[in-house]
């Protein structure tokens, strides 16, 4: 069963819109960014994605890749890279970037995101869920970048918008988080 490997672990499931995603998304070469302990990356590997999965925190990767080895799971490459370098050196046919984004350097966001959109195939797909802070809805988290109204689409522009909300979510303590959610795909 899908996500059996994230409850032998005592990971939480996969993120709900990796899993939305991956009902349009063909299994092909996946980048994870900010993979965490892997709970989207396992996910996919299962689904039978080649997946890479990147984080810049060493003790994450090493869990993840106690799992794979203990598993011998022989489609899931662990990495420690950090996002802000904006280097890719592969291409691939989707990139999942889920509640990662809004620790970036300020500074380097743009090129991360220009270097996800480079480094995607033609007809290649982007994966983005971001905390947002607009003057409506000031991010009552300090995360060192969110997204600001249309930033996205606007980055984006020339790709389908297969789906993309601004939608608020109510925090346990009753404050509101705006989050922008982004499935595009890149013109075939
Ligand atoms: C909130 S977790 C999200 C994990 C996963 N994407 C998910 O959906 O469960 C954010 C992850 O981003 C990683 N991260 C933060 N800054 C990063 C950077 N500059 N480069 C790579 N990973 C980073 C953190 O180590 C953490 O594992």
């Amino acid at each position: 069963m899908i996500n059996d490997l994230n409850s032998r672990y005592g990971l939480n499931p996969a993120h709900s819109e990796v899993v939305e995603a991956c009902k349009v998304i063909e299994p092909s070469d996946v980048l994870d960014m900010g993979c965490s302990n892997g709970r989207n990356a396992l996910y996919l590997g299962q689904l039978g994605f080649n997946v890479t999965a990147i984080d810049n925190n060493p003790g994450a990767i090493d869990m993840l890749q106690g799992i794979i080895n203990e598993e011998e799971i022989n489609n899931i490459k662990a990495q420690v890279y950090d996002i802000n370098n904006a280097s890719l050196d592969q291409d691939y046919g989707f990139i999942s970037c889920t509640v990662t984004l809004m620790f970036v350097d300020p500074t380097r966001a743009d090129a991360v995101i220009a270097d996800m959109r480079e480094h995607t195939l033609a007809g290649g797909y982007n994966l983005i869920v971001c905390a947002m802070s607009t003057e409506e809805n000031p991010c009552p988290v300090p995360f060192p970048f969110t997204l600001k109204a249309g930033q996205l689409p606007e980055a984006y522009q020339g790709w389908e918008m297969v789906k993309y909300n601004e939608d608020i979510g109510t925090m346990h303590n009753g404050a509101k988080l705006q989050f922008a959610t982004m499935l595009a795909r890149k013109p075939s």
